[in-house]
């Protein structure tokens, strides 16, 4: 009753305020300041309330206190509910700590929008205890955790920064389209699409176009969502995910893996130089080591000989014999071991990609690649590809595709050929090397995959 008879107005002689987003809070010290967002933690008191307030570019902790904490309206508030807090910013005395070393002593508040209390309370909604599926039913709010957001701001980072490298490597940006009539990573994973009557499919990778583009732009890069309608569920396969492509021309094999590991180095440095995304880092993953060149160059038949000697079997359970795809678990087995980078290549002809060319010493493997972290395993996929027509077409008929919708791509060989080659990162997958996450789900915004196309 006593509470219900407190209403709260602004002081109109103070100074007027000044919005600010949050991002910029410790540089408004001794400043009255208006700051707007969502009740991120409340703790209300007589006397006193605490709202840690969060506007997606940071935090700040409010302190209300008299009439401003015994308001009815304060006795109402719930977590997730919006306000706006006038009041002043002041420097943290030592040992006391919050969000970027200050605190806002508020003078006055307002309610702009009041979530639900009760069972319908957020915190309800995304109790984490609650089944994983219903946790991403509710994905538009789970985003807006600590945890998940972190991980979406050193996304947002890392693409940054990666498109800084590339600019800085001489690298042109293109996008691609992502309806297409041909398969560059084999026909099972295909999402095939009705295309005003013809048979069209959601891209798999954007590699072939890139190749196109060598003669009209130099080295290109693109970054693209790319799909694969992989079967099965693991913890680094996503329906839809973030591929960043390379392709460049006029270089050697050893020339691409100098390439590939020094994009991977400089961009995560940038990451850690990041003032926003290098803290998030430490605070996800404290025990992240960043990337040292030259990475550990492997053989593919020399990490036959180690799985072997190690005791890791292949997918049937027998020792690995030349030729066997290195599944999942035996990568990350080996890749978990050895604790470091690996450049992963020369693999067996059979098992990789139609377009990949053929080692100069040992036509049974190609110049490929992959790059494997610790604790993920592959996170990018490269090689060189086949620039000789005759060798190309070839490589069309021993998997069975026929050549016709391909024709722009083979007369990437026709007018002008040159030696080149490129690679594909899987931006989720680097995400949970990275943000030390267990699965490539929590690095992407809106996860797909087998049973989920929602929210
Ligand atoms: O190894 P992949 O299939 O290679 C290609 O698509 C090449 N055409 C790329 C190129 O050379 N331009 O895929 C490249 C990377 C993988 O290393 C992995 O990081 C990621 O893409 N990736 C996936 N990420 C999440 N979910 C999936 N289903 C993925 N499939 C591949």
């Amino acid at each position: 009753l006593e509470a219900m008879k407190i209403t709260i107005a602004e002081d109109k002689s103070l100074p007027t305020a000044k919005t600010i987003k949050l991002a910029k809070i410790s540089k408004n010290i001794d400043e009255r300041v208006k700051v707007q967002g969502w009740i991120h933690r409340l703790r209300v008191q007589k006397g006193v309330a605490f709202i840690v307030l969060r506007d997606g570019s940071g935090y700040v902790q409010c302190v209300l206190s008299g009439p401003l904490a015994n308001a009815y309206q304060t006795q109402q508030l719930t977590v997730e509910s919006t306000v706006a807090i006038y009041g002043t910013i002041v420097k943290l005395p030592e040992g006391k700590s919050a969000p970027g070393g200050v605190e806002l002593v508020a003078d006055y508040y307002e309610v702009i929008g009041l979530a639900p209390g009760g069972k319908d309370s957020f915190t309800n909604q995304v109790a984490e205890d609650a089944d994983p599926s219903l946790l991403l039913d509710r994905r538009h709010l789970t985003l807006r955790g600590e945890t998940l957001s972190a991980v979406m701001k050193v996304r947002a980072a890392l693409l940054a920064s990666i498109r800084r490298v590339y600019q800085e490597e001489g690298l042109c940006e293109v996008t691609p389209p992502c309806m297409v009539q041909t398969q560059v990573e084999g026909g099972s994973t295909l999402f095939k699409m009705d295309y005003y009557g013809e048979e069209a499919y959601l891209t798999q990778s954007s590699q072939l176009y890139l190749e196109t583009l060598l003669p009209a732009l130099g080295d290109v890069y693109c970054i693209q969502e790319s799909f694969r309608a992989e079967k099965s569920h693991t913890r680094r396969h996503l329906s839809e995910y973030t591929h960043i492509e390379a392709e460049l021309s006029f270089l050697t094999f050893e020339d691409l893996l100098t390439h590939i590991e020094t994009v991977i180095t400089k961009t995560i440095q940038y990451v850690l130089e990041d003032p926003v995304a290098g803290p998030l880092v430490k605070q996800l993953n404290p025990g992240f080591v960043p990337p040292q060149m030259p990475f550990k160059r492997m053989e593919y038949a020399h990490a036959i000989e180690w799985l072997n000697e190690n005791g890791i079997p292949n997918e049937e359970g027998q020792p690995f014999k030349f030729g066997d795809d290195i599944a999942e678990a035996a990568e990350r087995k080996m890749t978990d071991t050895i604790g470091v980078p690996i450049l992963l290549n020369r693999f067996p002809v059979a098992i990789k990609s139609f377009y990949m060319k053929k080692c100069v010493d040992d036509p049974l493997v190609t110049e490929s690649v992959d790059v494997l972290m610790p604790t993920v395993g592959e996170i990018t996929g490269g090689s060189m590809r086949i620039d000789d027509i005759d060798e190309l077409l070839a490589a069309f008929k021993r998997e069975g595709l026929d050549p016709a919708p391909y024709y722009w791509f083979v007369d990437q060989r026709v007018y002008g050929t040159c030696p080149h080659g490129g690679y594909g990162l899987g931006t989720e997958r680097i995400l949970a090397w990275l943000c030390n996450r267990f699965t490539v789900r929590d690095c992407s915004l809106y996860p797909r995959f087998t049973g989920r196309c929602k929210p």
